[in-house]
């Protein structure tokens, strides 16, 4: 008898860790598949409309790529679900003699009307992050090929992960986080793209995975806090200019959740004759397998000054509208 009781302890015990376990992972979302049928490659990316065509770019870690390379590949959509592969667009050996374990990251592509290039920044680093610059390769097409330019500091300052972020009058900027000053910067591109100009604001605190966006009126930031590839409760905060002051950070989802197991990477904004709505966009990284790292984007609740993430579920979006239809189901 007392063994069965201890038998029956044990598989309670179980059942309650293997709960308690899923229950913290049912928000992985389901691998995203492009036209061909292959898991996008697109991790810490970002995207530009062109005419009503979506660009997605990303990190491409597909398994067996050549480890001296790195790889950015490009997606184009008219409805943010389905995605055709376009192109590696990005193919580049090791640029400033990093040395193995070199990395790029966070890839973000700018259009100039004025040179009709398309213009990508990448995060560039050695395999311990003590670079921390910026990279540029420009193209004259959307969909490559991309060829580098040079790397630099911005403004003379670290430069980790980057964001891209532009205002409804058209300028481009682009947020980097800064280390040794404790926050990210929101900084204005040059004419061509090719310089960052001039510091908007620092974002005053340690965050990283930057994004912005512009909406009714207000500027809203988003950051996760600097943990790594570890998931963490994404924060934000408002200011009514870029220049600040923020105020606000507070969680976007309940902290437990760490963000649905995601971080940040780029807020997007679709704006519909009926609506205007806010894309999440961010990656839910698994360290050991990059190349299998998902994606998280979810439309924001956002009402006077206050931003919420819900609760990932399936949905799709009415491009003339504005609209969000949800699929009254969870993910798994
Ligand atoms: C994250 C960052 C990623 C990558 C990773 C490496 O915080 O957002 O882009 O750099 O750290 O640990």
């Amino acid at each position: 008898m007392r063994i069965k009781i201890g038998v029956l302890a044990a598989l309670l015990l179980f059942a309650l860790a293997s709960i308690f376990y899923f229950s913290n992972r049912t928000t992985r979302a389901p691998v995203w598949l492009d036209n061909r049928g292959k898991p996008i490659q697109a991790h810490g990316g970002g995207i530009l409309k062109v005419g009503d065509e979506f660009f997605w770019f990303g990190e491409d870690r597909t398994q067996g790529l050549d480890p001296t390379r790195k790889y950015v590949a490009c997606y184009s959509s008219k409805d943010l679900s389905h995605w055709t592969f376009r192109n590696q667009v990005l193919n580049l050996a090791d640029p400033e003699n990093l040395g193995p374990g070199w990395i790029v990251e966070r890839p973000k592509v700018f259009y100039n009307a004025k040179t009709k290039k398309y213009v990508m920044y990448l995060h560039l680093d050695d395999s311990s992050y003590k670079l921390a610059r910026v990279a540029i390769a420009t193209s004259d097409t959307v969909d490559g090929d991309y060829h580098y330019l040079k790397s630099f500091r911005p403004l003379d300052m670290e430069s980790r992960d980057i964001g891209q972020f532009i205002d409804d009058d058209g300028t481009a900027y682009l947020i980097f986080e800064s280390r040794p000053t404790k926050g990210f910067v929101i900084a204005k591109l040059s004419d061509d793209y090719l310089n960052v100009d001039k510091q908007m604001s620092l974002v005053p605190k340690p965050l990283e995975g930057g994004a912005l966006v512009h909406y009714n009126g207000l500027y809203y930031v988003i950051g996760s806090h600097l943990s790594g590839w570890t998931s963490n409760s994404n924060v934000y905060a408002t200011a009514s200019s870029l220049e600040g002051p923020w105020a606000g950070f507070k969680d976007i989802a309940p902290p437990e959740k760490r963000t649905y197991d995601s971080q940040s990477s780029m807020l997007l904004k679709i704006v519909g004759d009926k609506t205007t709505t806010v894309i999440f966009m961010a990656d839910q990284w698994e360290p050991k397998t990059l190349w299998d790292s998902r994606y998280l984007w979810m439309p924001l609740e956002i009402s006077d000054g206050n931003l919420h993430l819900p609760r990932p579920k399936p949905w799709t979006i009415d491009m003339t509208t504005g609209i969000v239809t949800y699929k009254n189901r969870l993910w798994n």
